[in-house]
């Protein structure tokens, strides 16, 4: 039985919800009236046209009875930008402060206001404009933690082009991948960034890639916009001669500060449908080819800027902070649109929690007077390795909300987080969520619901978890299974980018009726839900999803591997770490350097987060007599545990002999 902890007086006595009675409320009313309950939230907002009364929400999520299909606020016209920053300045919050801005070296910082920020967005969207952009057109962006990102795709959104965030931790592979498959027209990018010591030369990284974009994939990018942002920054570590470690090419290359140099910052916004695409992201696939999740307008804007509201209880004076790159959805839903629709003060910071010392994330905290504090499981796992005294040094009385994200917290970083950063006092929330979701979909709520260390909790407003066994039979009360929703809330991505069937088939043909997320969870005998881990093919490294596929289709382009197979085993601080088993071909005898190329070629490849951390050289695979590779035995050899059931379904049972006597 785990402890519950129920919300200190700290967090109630401020709590928008500040009871589970009332949770239940409107729970209950999100479900039996889900057009009063949004239509309620929509009032708030900026409507050039209103919905139709009636046609609030309509879907089909059984895929036996035709395709699959969801559409909030049918009839709506608006705009989102206008949303996140015209309505505030009529509103009166012009000069409130909308970012502090905190640079990779602690003596860069900056702050913008809520009016400032739009007339750098209408700037930049004019800018766009006259290199053609408009709406439905597809604007790329590779950049690092900046405030010219959230221009970008704010002045996308202004003009109702669809971006699409690649992080810029991955190669240049990834990136050309990613371009060409949604036909960028503009790529935008900074001239490079620093991380921590290692200085990033990402417009490098773009050149590589826009020529991959044309050789491999016959796509070409007309435009790439890169922010001048090195020659602004303090060097923390060794800085060279800028300029001659990436290309110029005068054809398509063009400075940010130029192209928005005698812009003006009034800009027209594109009126858009409720269902219009607001943007696209990929996240990774279990065949290896990415999928382009894409979001559309009001549903989105509604739901990022509902959950905001209550599961960071963010009220108007409070500094919210949430660490997640902007590459990631945790970045476009809790860095940009959801605090941006609540008309908050964000933190955003570019830096990494080890630099210049491992005490950097608290300092952050105490020199903003942080309230509400988002980060991920990995980043407390590898802080809490340098002692509490890190942490206690610094004043965080300011904190009240503590978020977590990207993976189950395990109890011991959970206790960390809440009995050292908390101070015993502080609610966390632990959100599941996905790229897929738009925004929290499980989560605790700070003042209204009771934590267990290690559980989501409980659905948000207006989604209705289901737990479905092997045969898709639902599981009421306490049980384990597959964990699934039976119906749409606002923000659930409409389709994959150019792929509506694959849409279909990954998500809704498992099992019908369902939205299925692919992870397991587990309901207690309290109605906690506990999210167990995927139970497909996917890889979660650091908070990072891959799949095993990817992974493998990288290793054997290699010439001496015939075949791999990749799984994850527990690590420390990362939560998962890559194992790969590799079959050499005959006549390529194993040795440390092909180890090395290999790791180096995953890196090249995928990014830096996707490295190995053990090639396992192996003289075949554990596979049934129908060629599929039992993953499940694998995963036990690379934790070195002997107890691996039964192998009698295995062509060649000899080769889980072999493979334990193989291991590095
Ligand atoms: C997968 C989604 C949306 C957040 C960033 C990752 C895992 C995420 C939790 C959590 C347990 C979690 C799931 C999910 N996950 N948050 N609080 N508890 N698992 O987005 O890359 O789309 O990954 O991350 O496995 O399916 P993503």
């Amino acid at each position: 039985m785990s402890r519950v902890f129920q919300p200190s007086a700290h967090v109630v006595e401020k709590s928008r919800l500040p009871s589970l009675d009332k949770y239940k409320e409107m729970y209950k009313n999100s479900l039996d009236n889900p057009e009063e309950f949004w239509s309620e939230i929509a009032k708030e907002f900026y409507w050039q046209t209103p919905y139709q009364p009636g046609k609030f929400v309509s879907y089909n999520f059984d895929i036996t009875k035709g395709d699959i299909f969801v559409k909030w606020m049918e009839g709506a016209v608006t705009n989102i930008c206008v949303n996140l920053l015209d309505r505030n300045i009529e509103k009166g919050h012009g000069d409130k402060i909308a970012y502090y801005w905190e640079g990779n070296h602690p003596d860069d910082y900056s702050r913008i206001t809520y009016r400032k920020l739009k007339d750098l967005v209408c700037q930049f969207a004019n800018g766009l404009r006259s290199r053609g952009v408009g709406k439905g057109d597809r604007v790329s962006i590779y950049m690092p933690m900046i405030l010219e990102t959230v221009v970008c795709m704010l002045a996308c959104a202004r003009i109702g082009a669809i971006h699409s965030v690649v992080f810029a931790g991955f190669s240049s592979d990834s990136l050309a991948e990613r371009m060409s498959d949604c036909k960028a027209k503009v790529l935008v990018t900074s001239d490079g960034a620093w991380r921590g010591e290692k200085l990033l030369i990402l417009k490098k990284t773009c050149d590589e890639a826009l020529e991959k974009a044309k050789t491999k994939h016959d796509h070409t990018v007309e435009t790439c916009i890169v922010v001048s942002h090195l020659a602004k920054a303090s060097p923390c570590g060794k800085l060279g001669d800028i300029q001659s470690l990436y290309d110029w090419n005068d054809d398509i290359d063009v400075w940010w500060h130029e192209l928005i140099e005698n812009q003006s910052n009034d800009c027209e916004p594109e009126w858009m449908d409720a269902e219009d695409p607001l943007f696209m992201l990929y996240t990774s696939g279990s065949t290896g080819k990415p999928k382009g999740v894409l979001h559309t307008t009001a549903g989105y804007l509604l739901y990022a800027a509902t959950t905001f509201r209550y599961v960071f209880d963010y009220q108007e004076k409070d500094v919210y902070w949430c660490t997640a790159d902007v590459g990631w959805i945790t970045g476009h839903t809790y860095v940009v649109y959801a605090p941006l629709a609540n008309c908050a003060t964000s933190v955003m910071f570019e830096g990494s929690p080890f630099y210049p010392d491992n005490d950097r994330y608290w300092a952050v905290v105490q020199k903003y007077k942080v309230t509400q504090m988002y980060t991920a499981p990995t980043a407390i796992r590898s802080l809490m390795k340098f002692g509490v005294e890190n942490v206690t040094k610094h004043d965080l009385k300011s904190l009240r909300v503590l978020g977590s994200v990207g993976e189950p917290i395990n109890p011991e970083a959970w206790h960390w987080y809440y009995n050292y950063v908390g101070s015993e006092r502080c609610s966390i929330v632990d959100t599941f969520w996905q790229t897929e979701t738009g925004g929290h979909v499980l989560t605790s709520l700070p003042g209204a619901t009771p934590m267990k260390p290690g559980a989501a909790g409980f659905p948000f407003f207006g989604v209705a978890p289901t737990i479905l066994d092997d045969n898709g039979k639902v599981i009421e009360g306490p049980g384990e299974g597959y964990l699934v929703f039976s119906r749409p809330w606002p923000s659930i991505m409409r389709t994959l980018f150019g792929n509506h069937e694959r849409y279909q088939s990954v998500y809704f043909s498992k099992f019908p009726g369902y939205y299925c997320t692919g992870d397991g969870a587990r309901r207690d005998e309290d109605g906690f839900l506990w999210v167990t881990g995927r139970i497909d093919d996917m890889l979660n490294v650091s908070g990072h999803l891959m799949s095993t596929a990817e992974v493998e289709s990288v290793l054997t382009e290699d010439s001496r591997v015939s075949e791999a197979a990749v799984v994850s085993r527990p690590h420390p601080q990362k939560g998962e770490a890559l194992h790969c088993f590799v079959i050499l071909n005959a006549g390529v005898q194993p040795d440390p350097s092909i180890t090395d190329a290999l790791k180096k070629h995953v890196r090249a490849r995928i990014g830096a987060f996707a490295a190995p951390d053990a090639i396992q050289f192996a003289p075949g695979l554990p596979k049934t007599r129908s060629g599929k590779i039992m993953r499940r035995i694998l995963r036990k050899i690379a934790v070195g545990d002997t107890d691996i059931g039964d192998t009698s379904t295995l062509a060649d049972p000899s080769i889980v002999d072999q493979l334990f006597k193989s291991k590095p």
